[in-house]
């Protein structure tokens, strides 16, 4: 079992497949173009020792990420071999939802059990303001064929910008009035590339949870394997609107989660100052050395991401690390 200093166990796994995206979203890549390139991304036979060894510690949950993981070819070989790793339970994967309708079919035959989208408005043209992709009618149309499909859970993600989708609220709850799916605002956080931009356009959660609890919405109860999102549910609704607010006090005591990046690099914390390579320990099928190593590097873990203090540590911009 992975445990850290603080008693935190962890149980899920973030694992980046690449840093490179489509997409040119604000508030992440405006101008990006500096992403490591796809051959020195983590094979799939890396990415099987990998999650053999976190899984033999305890590792029950795998989200995918990126930059946009359906950019590599092998996203279904990968969805498959996690899900086919003894302990994993649960299969997930973070989309900016390009590939989404054409794809969708084949994630869910090789295994994926939940799928997180983004989608920062439901304006098409603030859409492609905010992503650089026109692409708002055809992501909306792969939700609900996902919301069709047997999915345990279809949860979309909304970065809250002050100037662009701050006064969105009406249309997102008209958008899950009939539709079963977790619609969550994620407060910006600032990164290494966007603090002009976090400046100008970083609004608190604290301001739609107000707004929530005075519309009747009440919080639902959260258990210690759930994510970061505080969840509101409202009788009238299908949906249900979760608030990530990484500024918020004690957003990080119940941290359950670790991560590696498509370069083998394993991140104590989205934030952390530092990352290390343990790309070395999966070149061959011996786990131990990577156990062992994981159980050593766990120490490492500090307390809380200190985002409040404007830390933003190593990380340049979510999509390397991903988010
Ligand atoms: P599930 O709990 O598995 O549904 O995942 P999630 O909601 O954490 O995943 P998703 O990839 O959709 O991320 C949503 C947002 O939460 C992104 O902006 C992430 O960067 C952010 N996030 C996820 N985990 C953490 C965390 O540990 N710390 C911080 N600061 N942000 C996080
Ligand atoms: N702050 C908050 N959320 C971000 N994301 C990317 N960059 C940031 C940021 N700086 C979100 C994306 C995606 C999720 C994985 O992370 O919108 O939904
Ligand atoms: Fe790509 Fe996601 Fe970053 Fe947007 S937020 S540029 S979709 S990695």
């Amino acid at each position: 079992m992975l445990t850290d200093r603080f008693a935190r166990r962890f149980t899920y796994l973030r694992l980046s497949l690449t840093e490179t995206c489509n997409f040119r979203c604000t508030y992440c890549l405006p101008d990006g173009n500096d992403c490591a390139s796809h051959d020195t991304e983590l094979t799939a036979a890396e990415i099987q020792r990998l999650v053999r060894a976190f899984a033999m510690l305890g590792t029950r949950k795998i989200r995918l990420t990126g930059g946009e993981p359906s950019l590599r070819h092998d996203l279904s070989d990968i969805i498959r071999l996690c899900k086919q790793t003894d302990g994993i339970e649960q299969v997930a994967l973070t989309t900016n939802g390009f590939r989404i309708q054409k794809d969708l079919p084949k994630w869910l035959e090789a295994g994926l059990d939940t799928v997180n989208v983004s989608v920062d408005s439901l304006d098409p043209s603030a859409f492609a303001r905010i992503t650089g992709a026109d692409r708002l009618h055809y992501v909306l149309q792969g939700i609900d064929q996902a919301l069709a499909m047997p999915f345990r859970k279809v949860k979309i993600n909304s970065v809250l910008l002050k100037q662009q989708n701050a006064t969105a609220l009406p249309a997102f709850l008209r958008f899950i009035k009939d539709r079963p799916l977790s619609l969550r605002f994620i407060e910006l956080m600032r990164t290494g590339d966007n603090g002009d931009f976090f400046n100008q356009q970083h609004l608190s959660g604290e301001l739609i949870r107000q707004q929530l609890l005075a519309d009747g919405w009440s919080q639902c109860l959260k258990s210690v394997t759930d994510g970061p999102a505080l969840e509101y549910s409202h009788p009238d609704y299908a949906g249900r609107i979760g608030l990530i607010m990484p500024y918020s006090k004690d957003f990080c005591a119940d941290c359950n989660r670790l991560r590696v990046s498509s370069l083998g690099q394993l991140f104590l914390c989205l934030f952390a100052d530092q990352h290390q390579s343990l790309r070395h320990l999966l070149q061959d099928d011996n786990p131990q050395p990577l156990l062992h190593w994981l159980q050593q590097a766990i120490l490492g873990k500090e307390a809380s991401h200190q985002l409040q203090q404007g830390f933003s540590g190593s990380t340049r911009h979510l999509a390397m690390i991903g988010g």
